[in-house]
């Protein structure tokens, strides 16, 4: 099983982000000092992905334009001898071939896989959320497609997380196949405190077969009104294999306010311009904070 191809939804409308995502994507919101989708790219790009699709909608194009060619900047920076600068500038659009098709309504997350049906074709894709940063020695969706193309099944990228937590992620159970690898045998999306299976959640990664496609097709509106990605993966789950592959890696929810500012903290941490620079700053203010 070959995996080429990657999807990144983000059309969502990022109402935990508001008011800046009124108009800032919440993709193209910075950590340090790259938006957040230029993470989830190169996690692709790291995985042995050649050809991603964003999926956009109408308030999003600040994303086509970052992915695209700068000339008049980048002739500026040349200009002004900062050769460095207007390589970031123009490699930054080089990452990858990047196509977008647009979700003309917000009808959820499988409504927005399922346009990503012909830029697929035939052949097995990964789908990465334009929200979820994963930071991990390895990339995570590379550990996904070995998960998969062991198994020579779809997968999921899961991990445990606290139990009040799970009533936000879609819930899974599943029996244990080998180390870090389990079979999917049902799931639900943010299921009540007596629905859960447990507390073992899919985050943000998955390897697909294009029969996702037919099945979302036929996947009626569930929670929340929208059409799930987790109820199509349930039923795929009942017809065939699935597995779940628990990653190794720390995720941080970017569109919701406190996982953006953890991930801002915890990459500037290890970066050597600021990271000393945050290191003492933080500590100065703690002392501060103990002495209030
Ligand atoms: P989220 O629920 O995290 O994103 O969807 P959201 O809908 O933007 O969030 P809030 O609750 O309003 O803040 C998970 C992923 O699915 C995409 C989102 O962009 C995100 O990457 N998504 C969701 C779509 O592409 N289309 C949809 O209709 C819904």
């Amino acid at each position: 099983m070959r995996v080429r191809k990657a999807v990144i939804p983000a059309a969502g409308l990022g109402t935990r982000m508001l008011p800046a995502t009124k108009t800032i994507p919440k993709e193209m919101l910075p950590l340090l000092d790259k938006p957040v989708i230029q993470y989830i790219v190169e996690e692709a790009v790291a995985s042995g992905i050649e050809d991603i699709l964003i999926v956009t909608n109408r308030a999003k194009s600040a994303m086509d334009d970052y992915f695209d060619y700068h000339p008049e900047l980048e002739e500026r920076l040349k200009r002004d001898h900062k050769d460095a600068e207007a390589k970031l500038v123009r490699d930054v659009a080089n990452l990858a071939n990047i196509f977008y098709v647009r979700q003309k309504e917000t009808r959820g997350l499988g409504h927005a896989v399922w346009r990503a049906k012909h830029f697929v074709g035939d052949e097995p894709f990964a789908v990465l959320l334009g929200d979820d940063v994963i930071r991990a020695k390895n990339p995570v969706l590379g550990q996904v497609i070995r998960a998969a193309q062991k198994h020579e099944c779809s997968a999921v990228g899961a991990q445990e997380v606290a139990p009040e937590l799970i009533c936000k992620y879609s819930s899974l159970l599943v029996e244990p196949l080998e180390e870090r690898t389990y079979r999917v045998l049902d799931m639900n999306e943010k299921p009540r405190e007596d629905e859960r299976f447990s507390d073992f959640a899919v985050l943000g990664r998955y390897v697909l077969t294009p029969e996702i496609f037919d099945i979302l097709e036929n996947t009626p509106p569930g929670h929340g009104g929208e059409i799930q990605l987790t109820d199509a993966l349930g039923t795929l789950a009942h017809k065939k294999q699935l597995c779940a592959y628990n990653f190794e890696g720390r995720r941080f929810d970017t569109g919701n306010l406190k996982g953006f500012l953890e991930a801002t903290i915890e990459y500037a941490l290890d970066a050597p311009d600021i990271g000393p620079w945050l290191r003492k700053y933080l500590r100065e203010r703690a002392r501060g904070l103990d002495a209030e």
